[in-house]
């Protein structure tokens, strides 16, 4: 990854939701690695945690944590005004399809409304800066697979397929993409959206379900898996996919949208079944944890299939995952199993016991 564009072009950059799961391995990877300031936009929902930067952020003095609520205008413009970015990496959503069914109102709030306040605050103040900074502006949306709906057997999503959500959450989303592009198209802002598969990796929320079985396993709980579990999803490693934002950045074309995925197509079941083994083995259990998987009733609307074709983006910007779906699953339950003091923190202070979401 080369860098240093970011010392000459973003020296200021907004990301929101840089207290989640994603946003922290990228404010991670700024921090380290560049010279930027860090505005974090994050109005510290029950997802949000800074443990990861901790460190980081004490040492460096360049990380502003801005507590703000997106789907608050006016905060929105004033975050906007505090940290003059050169550029703007929305990141933040609320982002557990359960929780949407449950819960849609959040979801429309801060996924839509959220985004539109952002782009309309990033529009008026792109209008008036001096024409170097306006060359360089880069507004980068972070979206997901869901938006493509759901595949069968064959065939994968890439940069033109449509969009067919199903869920709130996925529906949400598509809204806020449609915006970005509208404000692309109409306005001239110079946009990137990504959609990526779905993510993985440490100092994720313990609801999703990789970190939510492994959790399970260390509490030696029934591990839930919805419906038949052979519904597929593209696992996609948490760096690789920062990997694929910061080389947006840098050499994306503005306008563009690029699709992310992990080359990591599983069923629910098979991925289920190799972080039992891989637990097994790390925790030598001799008999296998296979026997704590129970299956439940389907999610509503549980979409069959994701897969992305990352072929664009791999040509365009030598986007490559440097994780395999094995390699990555090690990690990460390695990552869970030596963290256990953080996943209490988290589920506690969100007062989460793993129960069964979104079956309204
Ligand atoms: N995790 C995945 O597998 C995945 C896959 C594809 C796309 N995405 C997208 O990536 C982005 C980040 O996902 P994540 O997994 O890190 O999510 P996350 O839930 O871990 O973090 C999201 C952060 O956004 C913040 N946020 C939500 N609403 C806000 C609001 N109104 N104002 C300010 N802050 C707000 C939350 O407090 C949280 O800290 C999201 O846009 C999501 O849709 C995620």
């Amino acid at each position: 990854m080369n860098y240093e564009k970011f010392r000459t072009k973003y020296r200021n950059i907004l990301v929101t939701g840089g207290a989640g799961f994603i946003g922290g391995a990228l404010i991670e990877r700024l921090l380290k690695f560049t010279t930027s300031k860090i505005y974090n936009l994050d109005y510290m929902g029950y997802a949000s945690d800074l443990s990861r930067i901790n460190l980081l952020r004490e040492s460096s003095l360049r990380h502003i944590l801005l507590k703000t609520d997106l789907s608050n205008k006016n905060s929105v413009y004033d975050a906007i005004k505090e940290s003059s970015p050169d550029l703007i990496l929305h990141l933040a959503a609320e982002s557990h399809v359960d929780r949407s069914i449950d819960n849609p109102d959040i979801f429309i709030n801060s996924n839509i409304i959220g985004t539109y306040n952002l782009l309309e605050a990033a529009k008026d103040f792109w209008r008036n800066i001096p024409d170097l900074k306006k060359q360089n502006f880069k507004f980068h949306h972070v979206s997901t697979d869901e938006v493509f709906g759901s595949l069968p057997d064959n065939g994968k999503f890439n940069e033109s397929t449509p969009y067919d959500p199903r869920s709130p959450y996925s529906a949400s989303k598509a809204a806020s993409d449609h915006l970005v592009k509208a404000w692309n198209y109409t306005y001239n802002l110079p946009i990137i959206l990504t959609n990526c598969s779905n993510n993985y990796g440490p100092y994720q929320f313990p609801e999703k379900l990789i970190p939510l079985i492994i959790s399970k396993l260390i509490a030696r709980e029934s591990i839930p898996i919805y419906g038949d579990g052979n519904n597929i999803r593209d696992w996609l490693y948490v760096e690789d996919h920062v990997d694929g934002i910061l080389l947006c950045c840098n050499e994306g074309i503005p306008g563009q949208n690029y699709c992310i995925g992990g080359y990591g197509e599983s069923t629910n079941n098979d991925i289920v079944s190799t972080i039992c083994d891989i637990f097994d083995q790390k925790s030598n259990i001799k008999k296998s944890s296979r026997k704590l998987i129970s299956y439940v009733k389907d999610r509503p609307g549980h979409d069959r299939r994701y897969s992305i074709n990352s072929n664009f983006i791999s040509k365009q910007l030598n986007w490559h995952p440097n994780y395999s779906l094995e390699k990555g699953l090690e990690l990460t339950v390695d990552w869970y199993l030596n963290n256990q003091e953080w996943c209490h923190k988290v589920v506690k202070r969100a007062n989460y016991k793993g129960e069964r979401l979104g079956t309204n």
